[in-house]
């Protein structure tokens, strides 16, 4: 009794104290916005229309910042270029990134994506020294191997794009990982791959049967099979300039435990995002025959200069290919394959004359900001050629920007434009399938889960048409 009543009483005069404390700032004003029903919030509409335009018909009531509470959390959404600078540069410590505690078993607690800080540092030191320009340059043709491979396999057949460029950016993360020696396992950890991922938008139950219940199974397996791996790896003793190597080098070195987790927020991170570019650019190709002519152009002119049986593609050809870079641009752009990202705030922020409360969700809009017609005129319209201009700073933002940003853009582009290469010079494909799909399963307190969730245009390569080996113009 005696306990409880003086627990009471410190319990109260700590939170007055907080009161107190967080007074002058409290005196600013929340953003504006409407906040829904108690605890519910806004769920319910967000469920019950497009996402695009509930963000967008928000933006539009309430401007460029907002609050609102989604699914347990009050967020503040942002999509002016100004207050996406804060938040992912200027003043990134004050926002912390943010998951679901489910989505981060799932992937790993280790996992580059959910730290700030040291340990976050190093991490993105080991992994951007990997996937910088100057190490990705010495795997060009390994990449070019695996796109001509894809290409044979879907030849003459109706394939699911969104399935197969899927299993083409597996390929292409798991020779960036660890080159050849994946290969070993490949079959065994794509299979435990897929499950897991299956489970990433279920219902975070641990039952016997459930989804979850077996990706987390398949996570542990798959954490086994990278276990033999790395084992192989340390008897080797080799430098390897691959992920693993990275990982393993460094003598403040991670546990297996960190390695493993990172290795998995890798695949994570590159497969479905490429692979829904390219679908999309697959889609849009199709639908605009001026510009995949425009494409198909360049990537021949690439191709008749080189002579000889050795057509291989070199990085410096892939760093001369203009339209084709817009095209992905433009695709990057119209899409916005990640539509928003979550931080949270460490802190009261104060934040252009409001207050964003410790705790709360902030959302940077990116599609809202590619879609708006102060930074890109007649946004809905797919036109590249809007790119010939650089557009202004945090305007554009596929690959988010400071601290977290994305340090494999430079790979997913060169992975993108490979392909792109070897399909417009040597195939031809017919679209089929309906317009873009939402999905039901919308993203909780997470971003990257719809990934999947974009329109699958059919793909279906007609007639291979294997141009001549040589033209007039190429001497050899
Ligand atoms: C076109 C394809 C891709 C897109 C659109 C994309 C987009 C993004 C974005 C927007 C972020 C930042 C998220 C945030 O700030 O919350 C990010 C982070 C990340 N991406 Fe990518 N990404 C792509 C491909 C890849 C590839 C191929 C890799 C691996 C090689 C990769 C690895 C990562 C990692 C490790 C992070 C976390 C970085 C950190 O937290 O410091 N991504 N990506
Ligand atoms: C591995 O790298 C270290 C440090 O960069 C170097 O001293 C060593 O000679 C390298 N070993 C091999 C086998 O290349
Ligand atoms: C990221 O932010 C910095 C600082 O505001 C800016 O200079 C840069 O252009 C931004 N990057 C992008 C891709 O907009």
């Amino acid at each position: 009794m005696e306990f409880a009543t003086v627990f009471c009483l410190i319990l109260s005069l700590h939170c007055l104290l907080k009161f107190l404390t967080s007074g002058s700032r409290r005196r600013l004003p929340l953003p504006p916005g409407s906040m829904g029903w108690p605890y519910i919030g806004e769920t319910f509409q967000l469920y019950s229309q497009n996402p695009n335009e509930f963000f967008a018909s928000k933006v539009r009531k309430y401007g460029s910042i907002l609050k609102t509470h989604i699914l347990g959390c009050p967020c503040v959404m942002i999509s002016s270029p100004e207050a996406v600078k804060h938040v992912l540069v200027t003043r990134a410590h004050l926002f912390k990134p943010t998951y679901p505690e489910s989505k981060e078993r799932m992937l790993g607690k280790q996992a580059i994506f959910f730290h700030q800080g040291d340990y976050h540092a190093k991490l993105r030191r080991m992994v951007l020294r990997v996937f910088m320009p100057e190490s990705i340059k010495n795997i060009v043709s390994d990449i070019e191997s695996i796109a001509v491979g894809s290409l044979e396999s879907w030849e003459g057949q109706q394939v699911n794009t969104f399935q197969e460029t899927k299993t083409y950016a597996f390929n292409v993360a798991l020779l960036s990982i660890w080159g050849k020696d994946g290969v070993l396992y490949k079959e065994e950890l794509k299979s435990c791959y897929y499950i897991l991922e299956k489970g990433y938008n279920s219902m975070p139950i641990n039952l016997p049967g459930t989804l979850f219940r077996k990706s987390m199974k398949a996570r542990k397996e798959l954490a086994q099979i990278l276990a033999k791996i790395l084992s192989i790896r340390r008897d080797m003793k080799d430098n390897h300039t691959d992920l693993l190597g990275s990982l393993m080098r460094d003598k403040e070195g991670l546990t297996d435990e960190q390695i493993v987790d990172n290795v998995i927020g890798v695949i994570f991170a590159a497969r479905d995002t490429t692979a829904s570019v390219l679908t999309w650019i697959v889609k849009y190709l199709a639908e605009n025959p001026n510009v995949l002519q425009l494409v198909t152009e360049e990537q021949e002119a690439i191709r008749r200069g080189k002579c000889g049986e050795e057509k291989v593609l070199t990085w410096a050809d892939t760093k001369n290919m203009p339209i084709t870079s817009r095209v992905i641009q433009e695709t990057l752009r119209i899409a916005s394959i990640l539509s928003f990202t979550f931080r949270e705030a460490v802190e009261d922020v104060e934040f252009e004359g409001y207050l964003i409360p410790k705790g709360w969700k902030v959302l940077p809009l990116f599609r809202n900001i590619h879609h708006n017609p102060d930074n890109f005129p007649a946004p809905e319209k797919f036109d590249p050629s809007r790119f010939e201009v650089s557009p202004k700073p945090n305007t554009f933002l596929p690959f988010g920007n400071g601290t977290h940003s994305c340090p494999g853009n430079e790979l997913a582009k060169l992975e993108i434009l490979v392909l792109l290469h070897h399909m417009t010079t040597k195939y031809r494909w017919v679209v089929y399938g309906g317009p873009t799909q939402w999905n039901s399963v919308w993203p909780l307190c997470s971003s990257p889960e719809w990934f999947a969730h974009q329109a699958l245009p059919q793909i279906e390569d007609t007639n291979p048409r294997h141009r001549s080996v040589c033209n007039a113009n190429c001497i050899c």
